[in-house]
């Protein structure tokens, strides 16, 4: 049984694809033991309590400084052993005691084809406002691993999305959530769950 954590900060709609996937057997084994927000209105969490799943946050706003938020960040995943941490729209820098200690085991989805339109700065609207603006034909979303840097660990999966005429930013974040996020997020845990990942000289292969 894979147990899952997942760190939100939002609508939540990355972890209700999740959670539907793992309800209706498109990803086996595998349990959703906690879903933990730095914000403590972001929908997300009701979506989690909705279905009995731990809820919490932990936000850095009840911390007089980052390293006790993180400690208590930390303490309370830990708390879950879980075997995979996905950050679903998580908009917090992780620490890098959480990268170390759970090396291999964090994922992340990143709303753009890595490596465009990423690293600093670059999350929700504004990676779309970006492609937008360069005036890419194909954009899409990324499920990478987590490694001390911002969207730079080893690529899982990637999913192509056209940009059409006339999008707004958030008509492409819309498209990019519906035909990529919400597809190749779940597929990457149920490649984890079936073991079905490698990761080889930085690099991914899937069996
Ligand atoms: C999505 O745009 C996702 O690409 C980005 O953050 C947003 C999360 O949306 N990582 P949701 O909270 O999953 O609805």
């Amino acid at each position: 049984m894979l147990k899952v954590v997942a760190l939100v900060s939002g609508g939540g709609t990355n972890l209700e694809a999740i959670l539907n996937a793992i309800a209706s057997g498109e990803i086996p084994d595998t349990q959703m033991a906690a879903v933990i927000s730095n914000n403590r209105d972001a929908y997300a969490l009701e979506r989690a309590r909705g279905r009995g799943i731990p809820a919490c946050c932990v936000s850095p706003k009840d911390y007089p400084e980052r390293s006790l938020f993180y400690q208590d960040l930390i303490k309370e995943i830990d708390g879950f052993s879980p075997d995979l941490i996905v950050l679903a729209g998580f908009l917090v820098v992780i620490p890098p005691e959480l990268v170390e200690r759970y090396a291999g085991k964090i994922i992340n989805i990143h709303p753009s084809l890595i490596p465009s339109f990423c690293g600093k700065g670059y999350y929700g609207l504004k990676v779309h406002e970006a492609a937008l603006a360069k005036g890419v034909k194909v954009t899409g979303a990324t499920v990478h691993f987590v490694d001390e840097g911002t969207d730079t660990g080893p690529i899982i999966l990637q999913k192509a999305v056209a940009v059409e005429e006339g999008d707004t930013p958030e008509i492409l974040q819309r498209r990019v959530m519906e035909q990529a996020e919400w597809k190749i997020l779940p597929e990457a845990i149920r490649l984890i769950a079936q073991d079905r990942v490698r990761l080889e000289n930085g690099r991914v292969r899937i069996l």
